[in-house]
C-alpha cells in the first residue's frame, strides 16, 4: 500500500458516495425499504434531478443556437457538484494538511498469544452499536470507542457484525488473510476464542468478519435456536473483558436479531443531519420484540450524537431534537464531524493511534470516560 493510497481511497469514496449507498442497500436482502429508510438514497436522486434538469437547458439552449444557456447550466453544473462536496465533508480550516503515516498491517495472532491482561475485569458488558440507518458511525464509533477504552486500561473486544468488515480493514486486518471470522462462530463451527485477533491495538481485540458472513442469514434459516448462536458464543467471554463491542450491520435481519440477543445494552449513534430520527421508532420496536420475548434484560446504555458540525443551525437543531426524545439517555459527549475521523480507517488506525491529539480523539476518549462512569 502506497503513502498516498488512503487519501486516494478517501477521494474516490466521496466521488461515489451517492451510488455505494445506493447499491448497498439494493444488495441487502434484509436491507430497510422505503423513503424513510435511506438519506442518501434520495440524495443521490435530488443530485441527478438536478443534473437532469440543467441538461434540459444545456439541449434547450443548443437547440436555440446560443452559448449562453450552455454556460449558465454549466455553471448550475459545478455548483450542483460543490453543493454534494459541501454535504460530504465541511473544509476543516483548522486541520493543515500533515504528513501521513504508513498504513497499519495488524498481524494476525492466536489468542494463546495474546498479552495478559493486568488488571481485575469487573462485570462484562456486551454493547451492540446499532442503527439500521446506514453510514451513521457505527463501525467509526466501534473502532475508536473501543480504542479509547483500550488506552484507559479496559480489556474490549469488538465484533464485527457486518459482512461489509469496516470495523475489521479500519483496524488494519487484511481481510485477504484471515482464516476464519464471526460467520464460523454463528454457524456453530467455531467458539469465540478460536476466532478472536487479540491486541489489535492496546488493549483491544477483535472478532473479525469477512464477505463470508453476507451467507450466513440464509444458511441459518433453518437452523436450531439461530438467534441466539452469538450470544452463546460471546457468553463465554464474559470475565475475559470489561466491554464487548458489536457492530451491528445497516440492517434489521438476523444478524441483527443475534446482537439483539446477545447484548446486555444498546448504544445508539445518531447523525446529527437530517431525518436522524427517521427509523429509530422502528429500531426500538425491533429492541421491544426482543425483549418481550427473547431478552428480557435489554435496554438503551445510550445516545450518542455523531457528525456534528456545530456551525450549521440543522445539526443543532437535530441535537436538540434528539436529547429531546431520548432524554438523559443521550451522551454528553459530541463526537464531532472531522476529517481525520474520516481518513483514520484507511490508515487502518484508531483516531487514539491516527491523531491522538486532534479534536476526534478527544471526543472519543471523553465518551470513553462517560461510558466508564454509566457503569
Ligand atoms: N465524526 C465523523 N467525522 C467525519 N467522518 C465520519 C465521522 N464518523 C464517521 N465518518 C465517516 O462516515 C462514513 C460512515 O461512517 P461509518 O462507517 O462509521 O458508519 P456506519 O454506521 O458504520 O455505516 P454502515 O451502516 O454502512 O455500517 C465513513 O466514511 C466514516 O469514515
Ligand atoms: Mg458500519
Amino acid at each position: 500500500m502506497g503513502l498516498f493510497d488512503g487519501f486516494k481511497r478517501k477521494k474516490d469514496q466521496q466521488a461515489e458516495t451517492p451510488f455505494v449507498v445506493v447499491s448497498n442497500v439494493e444488495t441487502k436482502e434484509d436491507a430497510p425499504v422505503g423513503a424513510s429508510e435511506n438519506i442518501q438514497a434520495e440524495d443521490a436522486e435530488t443530485v441527478d434531478s438536478s443534473v437532469e434538469n440543467v441538461a434540459e437547458r444545456t439541449e434547450q439552449a443548443e437547440e436555440q443556437g446560443t452559448d449562453s444557456g450552455t454556460e449558465q447550466a454549466d455553471q448550475e453544473i459545478s455548483a450542483a457538484d460543490s453543493a454534494t462536496d459541501d454535504s460530504a465533508e465541511e473544509d476543516e480550516s483548522d486541520e493543515v494538511l500533515q504528513e501521513m503515516p504508513s498504513p497499519k498491517a495488524t498481524p494476525i495472532k492466536s489468542y494463546s498469544e495474546k498479552a495478559p491482561v493486568t488488571h481485575a475485569i469487573g462485570e462484562t458488558k456486551i454493547i451492540a452499536i446499532i442503527n439500521q440507518k446506514g453510514g451513521v458511525g457505527k463501525s467509526t464509533t466501534a473502532i475508536n470507542l473501543g480504542a479509547a477504552l483500550g488506552v484507559q486500561d479496559k480489556a474490549v473486544l469488538v465484533v464485527d457484525l457486518d459482512p461489509q468488515g469496516n470495523t475489521t480493514s479500519g483496524l488494519g486486518v487484511d481481510k485477504g488473510q484471515i482464516q476464519q471470522d464471526v460467520y464460523e462462530i454463528l454457524l456453530g463451527e467455531k467458539s469465540a476464542e478460536e476466532v478472536i485477533i487479540p491486541d489489535v491495538c492496546p488493549g483491544l481485540d477483535l472478532i473479525p468478519a469477512t464477505i463470508n458472513l453476507a451467507g450466513a442469514e440464509v444458511e441459518l434459516v433453518n437452523e436450531m435456536a439461530r438467534e441466539n448462536r452469538l450470544k452463546n458464543a460471546l457468553g463465554a467471554l464474559r470475565g475475559k473483558y470489561d466491554y464487548i463491542f458489536i457492530d451491528c450491520p445497516p440492517a434489521l435481519g438476523l444478524l441483527t436479531v443475534n446482537a439483539l440477543v446477545a447484548s446486555d445494552k444498546l448504544l445508539i449513534p445518531i447523525q446529527c443531519e437530517f431525518y436522524a430520527l427517521e427509523g429509530v421508532t422502528k429500531l426500538l420496536d425491533s429492541m421491544k420484540r426482543v425483549k418481550n420475548v427473547l431478552n428480557p434484560a435489554l435496554d438503551t446504555f445510550g445516545v450518542l450524537l455523531t457528525m456534528y458540525d456545530g456551525r450549521t443551525m440543522l445539526a443543532r437543531q437535530v441535537a436538540e431534537e434528539v436529547r429531546n426524545f431520548f432524554g438523559s439517555k443521550v451522551f454528553e459527549t459530541i463526537i464531532p464531524r472531522t476529517v481525520r475521523l474520516s481518513e483514520a480507517p484507511s490508515f487502518g488506525q484508531p483516531i487514539t493511534e491516527y491523531d491522538p491529539k486532534g479534536k476526534g480523539a478527544q471526543a472519543y476518549m471523553n465518551l470513553a470516560k462517560e461510558v466508564i462512569n454509566r457503569g
